[in-house]
């Protein structure tokens, strides 16, 4: 390991140059993967935009029922098509979710704490391989805690998961959690993100921030942003619009769609975005025009 003293802090991002890989495979850092990784990817990463929209509804792994997701069987189907991929827990998805939306499942792999724990960051690999290829999984999500207790064992969970997807072809979406005395800077998103893809997960998800030009640069593999806590539409559409100009490879938004007043007009919006490029003032209008003001 190098030592760390004397580390000269990176600089030279050259956000103005495409990553150098770019092969004939849409999605970053992925031309080398096996044809089972490609299709998984591309169910996830839509081949005409090389972006997604993933529909996160697995807040009940460690929040249980939270507002606009006390019935999943009810809340979810209206918004599943207009989104690409659903990130969901295999309980979620088994007990309320038709197999025949034939979407990109990200299936929440890790669990270990809830609401009650102080602190968060102990979690464990909570479904095994032989599921997550039962539930078609595009990918399998695990939850990293950088700067927390519990980074080490987070850490491991992560790689035996990139290991055991790398075994079936399924792809890891490493998630960078930002425990509640972490600072969301653009120092830690860095170290974090670019950490998971050394780790070899196929695709990050993180939040946004200042610099984000900076982080997407770095980091090989594509990344995704979350939504957060709810904000007001405008805000969230505006998140998400600089996050695609930031180089983001989507969203991965939940609270932010289905706490909204018209949760299908934020999926519309998202995805105009995500999918077509479209402005801020746009989307919002799809948004007001779902909602029929
Ligand atoms: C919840 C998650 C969610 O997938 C992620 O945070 C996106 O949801 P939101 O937009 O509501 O933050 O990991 O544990």
């Amino acid at each position: 390991m190098a030592d760390k003293d004397g580390n000269k802090v990176a600089k030279n991002y050259r956000t103005d140059v495409e990553f150098g890989r770019n092969g004939g495979f849409h999605v970053k850092g992925m031309e080398d993967v096996d044809w089972g990784m490609k299709s998984r990817l591309s169910k996830i990463f839509q081949p005409e935009s090389g972006n997604t929209v993933m529909l996160a509804f697995d807040h009940g792994y460690f929040m249980g029922s939270t507002a606009g997701l006390e019935r999943l069987d009810l809340a979810m189907p209206p918004l599943i098509p207009h989104v690409d991929v659903l990130m969901a827990t295999r309980g979620a998805l088994r007990s309320c979710i038709s197999p025949q939306y034939n979407k990109g499942i990200a299936l929440r792999c890790s669990a270990g704490s809830s609401m009650m724990d102080d602190d968060l960051s102990h979690e464990v690999i909570a479904v095994d391989i032989d599921d997550a290829i039962r539930m078609n999984a595009s990918c399998m999500a695990i939850q990293t805690f950088i700067g927390a207790p519990g980074e080490k064992s987070s850490i491991e969970n992560l790689c035996k998961t990139i290991d055991a997807g790398n075994r079936y072809g399924i792809p890891t979406l490493g998630v960078v959690a930002v425990g509640k005395d972490m600072e969301r800077t653009p120092a830690f998103f860095k170290l974090a993100t670019r950490m998971l893809a050394e780790f070899g997960a196929q695709i990050i998800k993180t939040y946004y921030c200042d610099d984000f030009e900076e982080i997407t640069a770095a980091c090989p593999v594509p990344i995704v942003v979350a939504g957060g806590k709810k904000v007001t539409e405008k805000d969230a559409l505006t998140m998400a619009y600089l996050s695609m100009q930031g180089g983001a490879r989507g969203l991965d938004m939940g609270r932010n769609i289905f706490q909204s007043d018209c949760p299908v007009g934020m999926a519309k919006a998202i995805g105009a975005i995500v999918h077509n490029n479209a402005n801020v003032n746009d989307a919002y209008d799809l948004y007001r025009e779902e909602k029929g003001v």
